[in-house]
């Protein structure tokens, strides 16, 4: 702090940003954050500060470009840039920007410039061509560095085929097909995880990462892989492995990485995984197809996302049907797992914790499964349809899942927005999500402001001006039914099943973050009692 006060006095914008700080009860909360803080996000918040310093040279000489450029808000700090904000006051400080600049504004995050949208623009962002707007650039690459882990043509099938597919497999039509995997796949869960009378939970993150990949498992790729203890565990980790080196990535420059790979290989093992037990039954499931077109039957196999990619066939330039080898799909199915495991347990386990920390939902939601699915009645898609609170329940989780600052695209040329601002190549444009999702980052943001009766009835899985969680245009995430029936079935089944509670017996904080703006779930161990 000394040397923030030096640099203070010789400096008016920043002397006015110091004040701000002072405000803040900085102590107690970096006393409180130490505390609760998991390696990783100290990890995480001492990176974002230190790549600053290789980008400090950046900042000094800020190329002269003709592009007609957002404001960047002032204050920001020598080393720091705005990360201090983001941490200490993110929603205050997010509205402060929101309101003063509006839809479009620069700010210096983790060492480097990114543009904040929010309106009209923000969706102009989510709805943007990858060719001028990449998540897979600004994070699947260039944050991930999943580029480390699969070549180029594993990536691209990733970002090309696995969407076509997953439109396909995963419409909203053909969820009352899924119901039957589903429900053995999360009692297969409960076997595996939850066996005892009592069972207690002490990290919540892996166990939800592992429940979310037994019951994900058998829609998407087929029941033979249902009890598949190697294929479920690299579902449920591998996304957690990727993630984990990241910090390490933001720390060491770009140049050096091929030195730390080696090392970081964890990720890898998964591949390994898929090609063992995946890449023969793509072959299998061929072989099947084969037999049975000469035959001139049907082939008479399961409707799934594997199956949806293994009769994907693009037709290339000289107008011959090609189809994606059995290698690169087993891989592909990875790409799947990395999107589908982390996001929907997240939101699963906001879920339970919401229910926890607020008693009144729980008991609306008791009440809603008694009277629909009394008894032994079993869950289907029509009974979930009936829920209205279960539906006004999960769509508010959603809305308060969204990060605050999100879905950082990268610019692939110069980018110009509708109002006429224009963004360089390579920056990084992310969208406010929250603020898109409630008009304002501070609305409902305390546990007790949390309220279903704000989804006005409106479906937890149809986009919105005010519900952008699974983003907006092309790009709307095409696993949306699935990962909300997977969630509602989840809550169905437990609330049905289970007591459960937190260990402590302490109410708990459904949502945390990281660095301020990118919310994580809650850490607290819980006991899960069997009723009968
Ligand atoms: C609660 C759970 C989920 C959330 C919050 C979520 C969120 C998102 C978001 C925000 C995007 C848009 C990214 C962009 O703007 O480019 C997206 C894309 C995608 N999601 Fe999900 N997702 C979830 C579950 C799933 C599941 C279960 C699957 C597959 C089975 C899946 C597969 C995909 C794919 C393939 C894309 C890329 C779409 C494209 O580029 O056209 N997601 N998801
Ligand atoms: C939870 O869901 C929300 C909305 O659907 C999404 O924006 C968010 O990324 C998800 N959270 C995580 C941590 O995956
Ligand atoms: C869902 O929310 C709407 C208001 O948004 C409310 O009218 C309706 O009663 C709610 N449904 C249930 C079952 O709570
Ligand atoms: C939501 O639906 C319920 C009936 O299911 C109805 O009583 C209520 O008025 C509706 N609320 C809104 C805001 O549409």
């Amino acid at each position: 702090m000394d040397y923030i006060n030096t640099i203070a006095t010789k400096n008016a914008p920043i002397h006015n940003a110091i004040q701000i700080i002072k405000q803040l009860p900085i102590t107690e909360k970096l006393i409180h954050m130490y505390k609760r803080s998991s390696k990783n996000e100290l990890l995480f918040i001492g990176t974002a500060t230190f790549i600053t310093l290789y980008n400090l040279s950046a900042y000094l000489k800020v190329k002269r470009q003709k592009l007609n450029s957002p404001p960047t808000v002032p204050y920001s700090l020598p080393l720091f840039g705005h990360n201090l904000y983001m941490m200490f006051m993110p929603s205050k400080f997010l509205d402060w920007c929101n309101e003063r600049y509006g839809e479009i504004y620069n700010l210096n995050l983790q060492g480097k410039t990114m543009t904040i949208t929010n309106g009209k623009l923000g969706e102009e962002a989510m709805k943007a061509n990858a060719e001028d707007l990449s998540l897979d650039h600004g994070i699947v690459r260039d944050v991930l560095h999943l580029d480390y882990v699969f070549d180029e043509t594993i990536l691209d099938i990733g970002m090309t085929v696995n969407p076509a597919v997953a439109r396909m497999a995963l419409p909203n039509s053909k969820m009352p097909m899924y119901v039957a995997g589903i429900q053995s796949g999360l009692e297969n869960a409960c076997r595996a995880l939850l066996n005892e009378k009592t069972t207690a939970v002490q990290n919540p993150s892996p166990f939800f990462q592992n429940f979310v990949a037994y019951m994900s498992v058998p829609g998407l790729i087929g029941d033979e892989f249902a009890l598949n203890i190697e294929v479920i565990e690299s579902f449920a980790s591998f996304t957690g492995d990727v993630i984990k080196n990241v910090p390490l990535f933001m720390a060491v420059p770009t140049f050096l990485h091929k030195y730390i790979l080696p090392f970081v290989q964890s990720a890898k093992k998964h591949e390994s995984v898929m090609l063992k037990h995946v890449a023969p039954v793509v072959i299998e499931r061929r072989e099947k197809m084969r037999l049975a077109e000469e035959a001139g039957k049907e082939h008479g196999l399961v409707e799934n996302f594997l199956q949806g990619l293994v009769e994907f066939e693009q037709t290339d330039e000289n107008g011959v049907r090609t189809h994606c080898s059995a290698e690169q799909l087993s891989r592909a199915v990875l790409l799947v797992a990395f999107a589908s495991v982390h996001t929907t347990s997240m939101n699963l386990s906001f879920s339970i914790y919401w229910l926890l920390a607020r008693p009144d939902l729980m008991e609306r939601l008791v009440e809603e499964i008694e009277r629909i699915l009394p008894g032994d009645t079993p869950v289907s898609a029509t009974a979930l349809a009936e829920m209205k609170f279960l539906n006004n329940f999960t769509r508010e989780v959603l809305r308060q899942g969204g990060d605050s600052i999100a879905n950082g695209k990268k610019a692939m040329r110069d980018f110009t927005f509708s109002n006429g601002y224009q963004v360089p190549q390579g920056r990084i444009v992310a969208s406010s999500v929250r603020q898109m999702n409630f008009g304002d980052n501070s609305i409902r943001n305390s546990v007790e402001e949390m309220n279903p009766d704000m989804s006005l009835n409106k479906t937890s899985t149809t986009p919105a001006r005010d519900f952008v969680s699974f983003g907006a245009g092309k790009h709307l995430c095409p696993g949306r039914f699935f990962a909300v029936q997977e969630i509602q079935m989840t809550l169905v089944y437990l609330i049905k099943n289970y007591d459960i509670k937190t260990v402590s017996g302490k109410r708990p904080q459904p949502i945390c973050h990281i660095a301020g703006y990118m919310v994580i779930n809650s850490e607290e161990p819980l006991v899960f009692t069997r009723k009968h």
